[in-house]
């Protein structure tokens, strides 16, 4: 298993490019299952969860090519299989975006139930029943979902709760259906407008996207597509954090500051600068003065959850106490424990983390448990005295491209111990 040995204190420095949003990737490979032409996407992010996607729709029956250039074509011209097995569905939860389109375009769809998962009990009970209010049939048998329907009828959809594949899931199988179907209480995050701007280039009729409210008019066929993925704004926030936590100058390229909002208003209140310096480009500066500043992660426009753990480990590096709460999943603070080994004072109370600081942190041998933990403990590491090895960088690696060449290129001392 590969490893990241990083020595702390180096000031970062420099332009970074920004990759492809890969919880827009991934729906968007989904998309082209419903449809038998060719889907090209562009600004796809190399990760590795984009590769388990791809097997995935390859074993679905999706001619898949990747291009040097970030794009990807794929065309599915023929569903040949219909299910989503377990060994794919536990390395990936997201896998369970092919249920909705499979579902729409052949009227049957077998998946496996994803289990709990590092950062939560992460259910699936809404997807499931925004499917039956379409008309479908869902059992659940022997780890797997089924869901059939001879053909899938509008209807009106309330999530009891938001949920951002859940909210595309349904999109997708809306699309097809008969008449109108109107989810309420619908996500609203930047890679849901994203999935809604695709399917209506694929002749979808899909309005309300970015609200609560999405209205879809079903049709009877989609099209083919060219359609180039938004940027990536968690990994974009991770490197606001390594910027301001290195007490650096750092300008983000391809970047889209309008989904970072609540992420530059936070930290601008805890002392760090940012400043939008032209068309899909930031500078973050960092502060010797950072300043604590409480944050609730909250579904979009509110503060992401994703970038919950990259706050706390630059909390560390404030002056005085943070209150972290997450209000998102029920069990996301496995990096604290790490933290602390670095030397981080934190208590978890509950659903709130309480961070004082500022404190010395020290390299150490972390693990870390999933990807956006993972990203935390590498900020973390860049201000630490000494060397840390970050251990199960696959969870790195599910989500974030060449992260070691990106800090590298800024002046980090990092490198993969394979
Ligand atoms: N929930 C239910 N029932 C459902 C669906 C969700 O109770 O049927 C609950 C969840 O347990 C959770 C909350 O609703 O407490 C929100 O979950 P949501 O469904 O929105 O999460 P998700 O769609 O599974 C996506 C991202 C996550 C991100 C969350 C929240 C993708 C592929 N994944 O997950 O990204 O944390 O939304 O913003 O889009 C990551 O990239 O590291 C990551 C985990």
């Amino acid at each position: 298993m590969d490893k990241l040995r990083i020595k702390g204190g180096h000031r970062l420095e420099g332009q970074v490019r920004i990759s492809g949003a890969k919880n827009s990737a991934l729906p968007a490979m989904a998309a082209s299952l419903l449809t038998p032409d060719e889907v090209v996407l562009e600004n796809i992010p190399l990760v590795n969860d984009i590769f388990t996607t791809r097997r995935l729709v390859r074993e679905l029956g999706v001619a898949v090519e990747f291009e040097p250039d970030h794009s990807a074509r794929l065309k599915a011209e023929k569903i040949l299989s219909h299910e989503a097995p377990y060994d794919l569905v536990k390395t990936m939860r997201a896998s369970v975006l092919v249920l909705g389109p499979l579902l729409a375009r052949t009227g049957y769809a077998r998946v496996s139930l994803p289990g709990g998962c590092a950062i939560g009990a992460r259910p699936i009970n809404l997807h499931i029943k925004g499917f039956e209010k379409l008309g479908a049939t869902v059992r659940t048998e022997h780890g797997y979902v089924e869901a059939a329907a001879a053909r899938l009828r509008g209807s009106e959809i309330l999530f009891d709760k938001i949920t951002v594949t859940g909210t595309e899931n349904v999109m997708m199988a809306a699309a097809l259906a008969d008449g109108r179907s109107v989810l309420q209480n619908a996500a609203c995050e930047p890679e849901v407008v994203d999935l809604a701007e695709m399917l209506n280039k694929m002749g979808a009729k899909v309005e309300g996207a970015g609200t609560p409210t999405i209205t879809i008019e079903g049709v009877r066929e989609l099209k083919g597509t060219t359609h180039r993925i938004i940027p990536d704004r968690i990994e974009a926030g991770t490197f606001l954090a390594t910027g301001a936590i290195t007490n650096g100058e750092l300008e983000l390229i391809d970047c889209n500051p309008s989904h970072l909002s609540s992420v530059t208003e936070k930290l601008r209140e805890t002392g760090v600068n940012i400043e939008i310096t032209g068309l899909g480009r930031m500078k973050v500066r960092g502060s010797e003065d950072l300043r604590a500043a409480d944050v609730v992660t909250k579904e979009y426009p509110g503060f992401a959850t994703d970038m919950q753990a990259q706050y706390m480990a630059l909390m560390t590096q404030a002056a005085g106490t943070s209150v972290i709460t997450e209000d998102i999943f029920e069990n996301r603070f496995m990096h604290a424990s790490e933290l602390m080994r670095m030397g981080a004072n934190i208590r978890i109370d509950g659903a709130r983390a309480i961070v004082t600081g500022k404190t010395r942190l020290s390299g150490a041998t972390v693990i870390a448990s999933d990807l956006r933990a993972s990203a935390s403990l590498v900020v973390a590491a860049l201000v630490a005295d000494g060397i840390t090895v970050v251990d199960r960088v696959y969870h790195l690696d599910r989500g974030y491209e060449k992260i070691e060449e990106k800090l590298r290129s800024l002046g980090a001392q990092i490198e993969r111990l394979k």
